[in-house]
């Protein structure tokens, strides 16, 4: 079987998301500084780009690694931690989530228990992509970039198989 790209949102789709991402971050935050917390490694470049076109003030960013697939395109179920966050990095701070996709939902819960260990002063989540179709645990997204059908997503940060990261827009795999 091989397999093709197919695009599903343009570079400048992406680009207009960010603005409009931005401008709600900074109506709701109102000047009130930041941890922005970006869970690698799928959002490391909508995390690079939103943080600079953010203009609330950030006091420090951090990142986590979630781990919970496989080589393939469906989850494993089980996920898999790995941080060296501080307490102190948390406690008492409006942090906000940078999450590349939600699919089960699995990683983004496990995430936001992680983060609220630490008793910060608000947590919200911040996801470039949601694909409801596949939602196992219910997940609240307060800024959402694009919802998408049941399609493996790949580029702008998001792999498969730790490929296609690198590409500018996001493309569908589909098997033929
Ligand atoms: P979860 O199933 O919501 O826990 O998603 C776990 C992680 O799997 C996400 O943060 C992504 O890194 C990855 N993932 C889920 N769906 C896709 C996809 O369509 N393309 C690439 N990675 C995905
Ligand atoms: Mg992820």
């Amino acid at each position: 079987m091989t397999s093709k790209l197919v695009p599903l949102i343009s570079e400048a789709d992406i680009a207009r998301a960010l603005q409009t991402l931005a401008k709600e971050i900074d109506q709701d935050y109102d000047g009130k500084p930041l941890v922005v917390v970006t869970v690698l490694k799928g959002a490391f470049i909508f995390a690079a780009d939103l943080i600079r076109k953010i203009t609330t003030p950030i006091s420090r960013v951090e990142l986590i690694r979630l781990s919970s697939y496989g080589s393939g395109t469906n989850s494993s179920g089980q996920v898999k931690i790995f941080s060296d966050l501080a307490p102190e990095a948390i406690i008492r701070q409006h942090v906000l989530l940078v999450e590349d996709i939600v699919d089960t939902g699995r990683s983004t819960a496990t995430a936001i228990a992680l983060l609220k260990q630490h008793h910060p002063a608000s947590v919200k989540l911040c996801s470039l992509l949601d694909k409801p179709a596949r939602r196992i645990v219910p997940v609240e997204i307060d800024y959402l970039g694009f919802t998408i059908e049941d399609h493996f997503a790949i580029g702008y940060g998001l792999d498969w198989d730790e490929r296609y990261r690198e590409l500018s827009g996001i493309y569908a795999v589909e098997e033929e």
